[in-house]
């Protein structure tokens, strides 16, 4: 495995969340500021072919899976054109998308044309109210139809990521996990997470350990199934439904000892950790004409500056960063 994806506590960095866009057609309130924020120039963003050039170095480097995140990926207008691409490099075994859903249901036969493995998909709430106030504009069956779309076209697991907020959405935890008795859905709970212009508090999260007492309660016989080597998300199985729940615990009982994830932002910095500030500019080196070489060298430096974990949900949460919207998740 390339010796510049490596970082210095041995971590092999074979997963690549590529943010394609920084404009999202909805609002959500863990994810950005309701007055939105300040994009970076169109001629500033990566371009199809530099996206696609960074893609291939990382390939032939040991990336074997890819995440297009954006902002919303689609609708960035080459989002087909890039699975397309990425489609035929070899050495990459898995292409995924992390979506809301609203363009989903369009989109989904050309998005498997293209070669899409594996979607991820936004839902916080069943209740559509509730939905218009987090993400701030309407659109609740539109992501429904997106969801279900995806589940009849033979996309397994599909995966419904639901932030957790006290006070919002909390009274949710049941009817989502009823949800997975009929769908074959892995429904994730995730701990709400600090960004800036996002107004965390610790109030405002939930934690794994709360969330799983709740269901507990109602389904004693929940059982929990092995842990993959590099997952985020904690999986769990009531006996008998289709589907299955998923924790992704990053504020309570953080998994960075066994990371493997680096980050492009749509802006091309490469970013080494979700919470780290450190970021490197890719897009400039490539535009300077540098050689292939010369932006592995920047790469690896970058890798080699990886620290051990994050530093703790308070300190993550005084310190600046991006908003949310403008890393990709
Ligand atoms: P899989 O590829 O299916 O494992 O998806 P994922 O969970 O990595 O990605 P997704 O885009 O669906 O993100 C779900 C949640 O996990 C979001 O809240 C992300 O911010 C969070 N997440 C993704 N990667 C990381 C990571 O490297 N560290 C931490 N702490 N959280 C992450
Ligand atoms: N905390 C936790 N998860 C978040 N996401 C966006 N913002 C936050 C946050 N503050 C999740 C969204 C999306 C994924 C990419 O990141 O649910 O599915
Ligand atoms: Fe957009 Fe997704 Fe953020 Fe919501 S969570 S504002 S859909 S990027």
């Amino acid at each position: 495995f390339s010796a510049f994806l490596t970082d210095n506590f041995g971590r092999r960095h074979s997963y690549l969340r590529i943010s394609l866009t920084e404009k999202c057609n909805l609002r959500c309130q863990y994810c950005m500021p309701e007055e939105g924020v300040k994009l970076t120039p169109r001629s500033q963003l990566l371009s199809t072919s530099e996206v696609l050039t960074v893609a291939q170095l990382f390939v032939r480097e040991g990336v074997e899976k890819i995440r297009l995140t954006g902002g919303e990926p689609l609708i960035r207008p080459d989002v087909l054109d890039i699975i397309t691409e990425l489609r035929k490099l070899e050495g990459l075994k898995t292409i995924a998308v992390t979506t809301n859903g609203m363009n989903l249901a369009r989109l989904l036969p050309k998005l498997k044309e293209a070669g899409l493995d594996l979607l991820n998909i936004s839902l916080d709430t069943l209740v559509p109210a509730k939905f218009e106030f987090i993400v701030r504009r309407k659109g609740f069956h539109k992501v429904m139809e997106g969801i279900d779309k995806a589940i009849e076209m033979g996309y397994n697991p599909v995966k419904v990521n639901c932030v957790v907020m006290r006070g919002l959405n909390e009274d949710e935890l049941l009817d989502f996990v009823a949800l997975t008795e009929k769908k074959p859905l892995e429904v994730r709970f995730i701990e709400y997470m600090p960004f800036d212009g996002n107004k965390w508090n610790f109030k405002k999260m939930v934690s794994y350990q709360e969330m799983l007492d709740r269901i507990r309660q109602q389904w004693p016989s929940l059982e929990q199934l092995p842990l993959g080597k590099t997952d985020t998300a904690k999986t769990f199985k009531v006996p008998g439904f289709q589907g299955q729940v998923g924790f992704i615990t990053s504020m309570s009982d953080q998994f960075c000892g066994s990371c493997n994830r680096l980050r492009i932002t749509a802006d091309g910095n490469l970013k080494v950790c979700l919470f780290g500030n450190t970021e490197v500019s890719l897009r400039d080196v490539l535009r300077s004409g540098a050689s292939d070489q010369e932006l592995l060298d920047i790469i690896g430096a970058a890798v080699g500056r990886k620290k051990k974990q994050h530093a703790g949900m308070f300190s993550i949460s005084q310190m600046k960063n991006r908003p949310m919207i403008l890393i990709g998740g």
